[in-house]
């Protein structure tokens, strides 16, 4: 058995993300400028290959920094219960900030994060995610930068895990219901 055996099909295929991610940078291209630079915040550990592959496509000068968050009671019920695991190693007093977010679900993290960041004093603050799940929205979050809308289906890959593992898939699957109830139970 190989490990894509337990995916039951490509959601976003290689190229579709990649094309997107190019796009996003664009985007962002745009609005920034060497004149101002902003700092990039990955958050660990789903964002670290959407950050890498978006950072790539970036003209304008910038800093990249990295934050672990950790949510209790995900898998089961949110319980919207957040904390900082491994903080920013600079200050983003007087900074532009952009939240690089691999996907936006319940909201809870994002919500908790831009509370957190808010009391920073930050020029400004926008945000990047490569999925949004917004069926699953129990918080209303602004998101500056939208890659795919994703319906409500376990998807991992591309950073995205199950159990921690499934993070190096190169794109977006959905893994089949045997694989994570033989984990998860049957509920
Ligand atoms: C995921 C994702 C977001 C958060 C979104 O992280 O990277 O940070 O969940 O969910 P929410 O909108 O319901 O708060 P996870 O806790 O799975 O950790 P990981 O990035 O290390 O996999």
């Amino acid at each position: 058995m190989s490990m894509r055996d337990d995916i039951e099909k490509v959601l976003i295929s290689e190229e579709e993300l990649q094309g997107r991610i190019v796009q996003l940078a664009q985007e962002m291209n745009a609005i920034y400028s060497d004149d101002d630079p902003p700092v990039l915040v990955c958050i660990l550990k789903g964002a670290y290959m959407f950050m890498a592959d978006l950072t790539r496509h970036l003209d304008f000068r910038h800093e990249v920094d990295f934050m672990v968050i950790s949510s209790y009671g995900k898998g089961t019920t949110s319980t919207g219960v957040v904390r900082i695991l491994l903080d920013l190693t600079y200050s983003i007093d007087n900074r532009h900030v952009v939240i690089v977010e691999d996907i936006v679900d319940t909201g809870h993290t994002l919500d908790y994060i831009l509370r957190n960041f808010a009391s920073r004093n930050p020029t400004s603050i926008r945000v990047a995610t490569l999925l949004n799940k917004p069926s699953r929205r129990e918080i209303e979050v602004p998101v500056d930068f939208i890659g795919f809308e994703v319906p409500n289906e376990f998807v991992l890959g591309y950073g995205l895990d199950f159990i921690e593992q499934y993070r190096n898939i190169p794109f977006i699957g959905v893994l089949k219901p045997a694989v994570y109830q033989s984990v998860l139970g049957e509920d």
